[in-house]
């Protein structure tokens, strides 16, 4: 074992919003991390704070009628209290709100302006004249430039999918006052990212600094060129005032890295640690930052760059991970899968999770599933029916028969080094972040200790007589296979860690490669050290995770669609005859852009109807369907010939339509009711 010093971060969380789920696969990911050095003997502090500036907390305190000092304080508590709830053990838990980060984000400023990294000039920009502010794209909505959707917000449309400029956006008004946006001139600030084109190069293909897909990712980057990076927002703004430039504050980005910095400085502080030792250019220590894939620019070229030019030293390596689905999907509010950790906590043992997720996490950026059946089932059957398990096996014949003491020696000592031969490989994929796998290397030798039980039959010895000393040493042996198991598993799941090493009566168990056999020595009662999930605190989460959508929803939703026509009395509706119709031939028009040409059979006729789906269909996909068409619609003539009847369909238009079938069973002539 060595002497490492390292230091680890995950990512700063907004102080605008509960912790989710989603990030709750970072700060597992990072805390075991952290927990593996520190039980393999390094000095390792891992670090963490609030992300308390920006615009959206500003206005949310706003809202809420509150400082956003006030709102950053009672956020952070909530933070504190989910992550310490899920077994997330920070060293120091901050905020970039915090003197020692308006330090450093000074210094670095200054640092970079004194080198020439630093340049100024006027933009153009969307204002709010009524709240007199500049406005982020996200806080203009309008009606989509491509398929009309109403209120869609900033620079793509929730409803088809477009991507334009906030300028492109139709009727744009202002999301907070409702007003139309006039364009203004201010002088904004700007990091000069392309002097450090040649550093990027070198650091971002440097091995060990990025995954090989990060790397892949950043060389485009690279190649497309570096463009200056806009760090400056103006006033009224919720953050730190530029030195020198009264009105002008550092964009939210500029400060919250500096923020890991800040927090370590606020730790060294109160423990007497040498700052410079981590931080010094010279710095011969290790730094590491868990983080998104989705904020990889950020801290792969910005970080870096800013770093080295402030001088200060780089990181070690960034490891990024993919998002979290659920289910197969991206979390969804109205599914109720987009599941905050409070909502978690109050149905389900965390370490489920923290398991969970351990078992599918690896070194890459591929997004991870959270599929609820899969989840209890690996629970289930690995930690309760495997590990737990051979505990609950052995224990009660030790306390009942032998005093609650362990044999005196250890009878199969190369199944015990089978165990701890074990520890380096697992020690690697832990180091590698190859979670999934030390899992499973854990789960086989689980699975053998299972194995040996069962092949030694304790429960038939303990009815023969004479067979005492065997009986002692078969439950003695599981005892201690299941002591190296949970030793293994203790970055995992540092509650059943700590609870097992009550039982086994013994001190917080180091990495365990030189562990030897537990002999002659007094172990605690067993109690149940985890149960079974139970499914229907499953359900409960998704319902309450539903519940809470309604809570929180202070401003309603944005709507996307046209609003609900104006009621109609039961006998307006059977006015209309709707029936199930074939569609026997479809055909294009000649000189028509838009219109297919239908011969539908809808039972005792056959119609000559005009759709306008051809932007969305081939004619031949749509022969042999059946359809709902209106069959009472009075003829219209057309251009190129009479309609009688129209077709039934959803959708803005374009690709984007979608004629309407009726379930299997349905024939043509049938009047849908
Ligand atoms: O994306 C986010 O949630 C940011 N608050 C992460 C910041 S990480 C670091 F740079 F501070
Ligand atoms: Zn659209």
């Amino acid at each position: 074992m060595s002497d490492r010093k390292i230091l680890i971060t995950s990512a700063l969380p907004y102080a605008n919003g509960p912790i989710h789920l989603g990030h709750l696969v970072e700060y597992i990911q990072t805390d075991i991390w952290s927990r593996f050095q520190k039980q393999r003997g390094n000095q390792c502090y891992y670090i963490c704070a609030d992300d308390a500036h920006g615009t959206p907390i500003m206005l949310k305190a706003d809202r809420e009628g509150i400082n956003p000092e006030e709102l950053i304080a009672q956020v952070s508590k909530e933070h504190l209290a989910d992550f310490t709830d899920f077994g997330i053990e920070f060293d120091n838990y901050h905020s970039t709100h915090s003197t020692e980060n308006q330090h450093f984000s000074s210094l670095i400023y200054q640092r970079l302006k004194e080198a020439g990294h630093i340049t100024s000039r006027s933009i153009t920009q969307a204002y709010d004249p009524v709240k007199e502010m500049f406005l982020p794209d996200r806080f203009i909505k309008g009606d989509c430039p491509k398929c009309d959707a109403k209120e869609q917000y900033g620079d793509n449309c929730e409803v088809c999918g477009a991507t334009y400029a906030p300028t492109d956006l139709k009727n744009a008004v202002s999301a907070i006052s409702g007003e139309k946006p006039i364009e203004k001139d201010s002088e904004h600030y700007f990091f000069k990212l392309a002097d450090f084109n040649a550093m990027l190069k070198t650091w971002t293909t440097t091995e060990g600094h990025l995954q090989p897909e990060v790397s892949n990712k950043l060389a485009e980057w690279l190649e497309s060129g570096l463009h200056e990076w806009d760090i400056s927002r103006d006033a009224p703004y919720f953050g730190f005032e530029i030195p020198d430039a009264p009105g002008k504050y550092f964009y939210v980005w500029l400060d919250a890295p500096i923020g890991y910095m800040a927090s370590f400085k606020n730790l060294c502080s109160k423990q007497n640690i040498d700052f410079d030792e981590y931080w010094a250019k010279e710095s011969t220590t290790e730094l590491y930052h868990f983080i998104g894939k989705d904020i990889i620019y950020f801290h792969a070229l910005f970080w870096p760059a800013m770093l080295n030019g402030a001088n200060f030293r780089t990181p070690n390596a960034i490891f990024a991970h993919g998002f979290l689905t659920v289910n197969g999907e991206k979390m969804s509010k109205s599914r109720g899968t987009f599941i905050k950790a409070r909502t978690y906590l109050d149905h389900l043992n965390p370490e489920y999770l923290r398991y969970y997720f351990a078992a599918k996490l690896s070194a890459g950026v591929d997004d991870i599933d959270l599929n609820f059946e899969d989840f209890s089932q690996r629970v289930n059957s690995d930690l309760v029916g495997k590990v737990v398990n051979i505990a609950s096996r052995c224990s009660g014949f030790i306390k009942k028969r032998f005093d609650g003491q362990l044999s005196n020696h250890c009878s199969e000592l190369e199944l015990f080094n089978e165990f701890t031969d074990n520890s380096d490989t697992i020690a690697a994929l832990y180091e590698s972040r190859e979670y999934g796998k030390a899992m499973r290397e854990i789960m086989a030798l689980a699975d053998k200790a299972n194995q040996y039980i069962d092949e030694k039959k304790p429960w038939l010895i303990a009815k023969e007589t004479g067979k005492d000393q065997e009986l002692h040493d078969i439950c003695s042996m599981g005892i201690n296979l299941f002591r190296l198991l949970v030793a293994y598993l203790k970055p995992v799941l540092p509650q059943l860690a700590t609870e097992s090493e009550t039982f086994l009566n013994i001190p917080a168990q180091p990495w365990p490669n030189t562990a030897k056999p537990l002999t002659n020595h007094a172990i605690k009662p067993f109690k149940a050290l985890m149960t079974r999930v139970e499914e229907p605190k499953i359900t409960a989460i998704i319902e309450s995770s539903k519940a809470n959508l309604e809570k929180i929803a202070t401003t309603p939703a944005a709507k996307k669609f046209e609003p609900i026509a104006n009621e109609i009395e039961f006998d307006d509706f059977a006015k209309i005859d709707l029936r199930i119709a074939k569609i026997v031939k479809a055909e294009h028009v000649t000189g028509a852009n838009k219109l297919l040409q239908l011969t539908v059979d809808i039972g005792d006729e056959t119609r000559n109807v005009f759709a306008g789906i051809k932007s969305a269909y081939k004619p031949e996909d749509l022969e042999g369907k059946l359809t709902v068409v209106v069959a009472n619609l009075k003829p219209r003539k057309m251009k190129f010939g009479i309609s009688e009847g129209m077709v039934l369909a959803a959708g803005p238009g374009g690709e984007d339509l979608w004629i309407l079938h009726p379930d299997a069973g349905a024939t043509a002539g049938m009047r849908v009711k």
